[in-house]
């Protein structure tokens, strides 16, 4: 995991790894992050996280069908239910052309035949006096992929885009129990939980948790 690897490694090590499987990887919309190249993450031989450029329309419907099978297994991620396929299709086009902009990296993990499973999103903080920080967001797994370490490769991935754009404190709010274990085995974290922040997708107020992973020590 890339925790592990920054302990056994260093930041600096780890940024080099990644900067060389971006670099082979040829540009942006290339696979970034891989089982093989990874071996240490315990996840499925023929995954493959690719960052999004921009998302065509094939890419769009995929992650739609991600989204909306998360909110209809109840994940509180911004939607209540019923949620449509042109709303969750209007979402993705705004987060690609957010991408686009260079304001967030969006991620998909992707099988072997190219069908989305999953995504997660950094998205850089805009303010001048925040140049080192960025949110993570949107960590989706389809309801069929979990339970294969690829939310935990999803993470890997947002952390070291991350650190090759230089921010190195990164945050996130959740409220999902599985996610919350995810993000502690991977170092980050807990401040505290927020009661009534937001609406579970069938209805009813959840509270939601704040986490945080410095990638290195002093920023
Ligand atoms: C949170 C979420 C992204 C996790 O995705 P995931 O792909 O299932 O995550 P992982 O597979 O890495 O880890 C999940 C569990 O599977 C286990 N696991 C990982 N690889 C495994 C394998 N090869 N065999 C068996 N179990 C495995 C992990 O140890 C973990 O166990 P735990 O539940 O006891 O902690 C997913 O549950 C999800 O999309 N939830 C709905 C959306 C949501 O709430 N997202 C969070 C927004 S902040």
């Amino acid at each position: 995991m890339i925790f592990h690897a920054i302990k056994a490694g260093g930041v600096d090590t780890l940024i080099e790894r990644y900067t060389r499987a971006a670099r082979g990887a040829g540009n942006r919309g290339q696979a970034i992050w891989s089982a093989e190249e990874d071996p240490q993450m315990n996840c499925p031989s023929w995954l493959r996280i690719r960052r999004l450029e921009t998302a065509s329309d094939r890419e769009i419907e995929g992650l739609s069908d991600v989204l909306r099978d998360c909110v209809e297994g109840g994940a509180s991620v911004g939607f209540l239910l019923p949620l449509t396929r042109g709303k969750a299709e209007a979402f993705w086009r705004g987060a690609s052309a957010s991408a686009a902009r260079g304001e967030r990296v969006v991620l998909v993990a992707e099988e072997q035949a190219g069908a989305i499973v999953g995504t997660a999103q950094v998205i850089w903080a805009q303010f001048e006096n925040q140049p080192h920080r960025a949110d993570v967001a949107k960590m989706l797994v389809h309801r069929r992929a979990r339970r294969q370490g690829i939310g935990a490769a999803l993470l890997a991935a947002a952390e070291r885009c991350a650190l090759e754009a230089g921010r190195t404190l990164l945050v996130l709010d959740t409220a999902s129990d599985d996610a919350e274990r995810l993000y502690v085995r991977q170092g980050w974290q807990r401040v505290g939980d927020i009661p009534d922040y937001a609406l579970w997708p069938a209805g009813g107020f959840c509270s939601t948790t704040i986490f945080f992973k410095e990638l290195r020590g002093t920023p």
